[in-house]
């Protein structure tokens, strides 16, 4: 597990912790601090959609950005990535994310528009940890001999593959989770609506 795994895991722990037990007194003491903040800036707090600049983003590269407070990964996949997909079919829980509700675009074998880019919340569906990159196949990210590459929540043990799905068998109930998004071109998209203006 590594050190940084280990910070996003207590963060998130104490946000959701914070959210479950959070009452009037919690509410209210935001209210101040969100108060101050500029007008985009509140927008932003409160959850206006995200646009984002991917041109910088080379194949096999990830960036997050923060939408609604969470996480949101953006990677551009590699032909290899994306060859990894086909073979763990067989692996993941719900290889078709079946059991959750995905965006229709994201309803395919990549879970993507595009099917290089992938666009994701960075947040397991078990108890709300922030899963650490492991884009190395093999042992050197120190993952088990055939591990093809993707993600592992450090807290217990659940792991993805470069599309967000679960392995079987893990503590996290369904894949991440695929937010509504939009291209403007190819080079920037935005998060947290599914067309423009919408
Ligand atoms: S929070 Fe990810 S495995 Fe428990």
């Amino acid at each position: 597990m590594s050190k940084q795994g280990k910070m996003d895991c207590g963060r998130r722990r104490l946000i959701v912790a914070t959210a479950a037990v959070g009452g009037v007194g919690a509410v209210a003491a935001l209210v101040p601090f969100v108060s101050s903040l500029l007008p985009s800036e509140r927008a932003k707090a409160a959850g206006a959609p995200v646009e984002v600049d991917i041109s910088k983003l080379e194949p096999g590269q990830m960036m997050t950005v923060e939408w609604r407070g969470k996480p949101v990964w953006i990677i551009n996949r590699t032909k290899d990535m994306l060859e990894t997909l086909t073979k763990l079919n067989d692996a993941v829980a719900d290889p078709k994310s079946e059991k959750q509700q995905q965006p229709a675009y994201a309803q395919n074998e990549t879970r993507s528009i595009k099917p290089e880019m992938m666009v994701v919340v960075g947040i397991c569906t078990h108890l709300g940890c922030s899963p650490s990159s492991k884009f190395k196949a093999g042992v050197d990210e120190g993952m088990p001999g055939d591990w093809l590459g993707g993600f592992l929540c450090p807290c217990h043990g659940s792991t993805f593959d470069f599309a967000g799905r679960v392995y079987k068998s893990k503590p996290a109930p369904t894949n991440l989770e695929v937010p509504p998004h939009v291209y403007l071109s190819d080079t920037r998209i935005v998060i947290g609506e599914d067309k423009k203006g919408a």
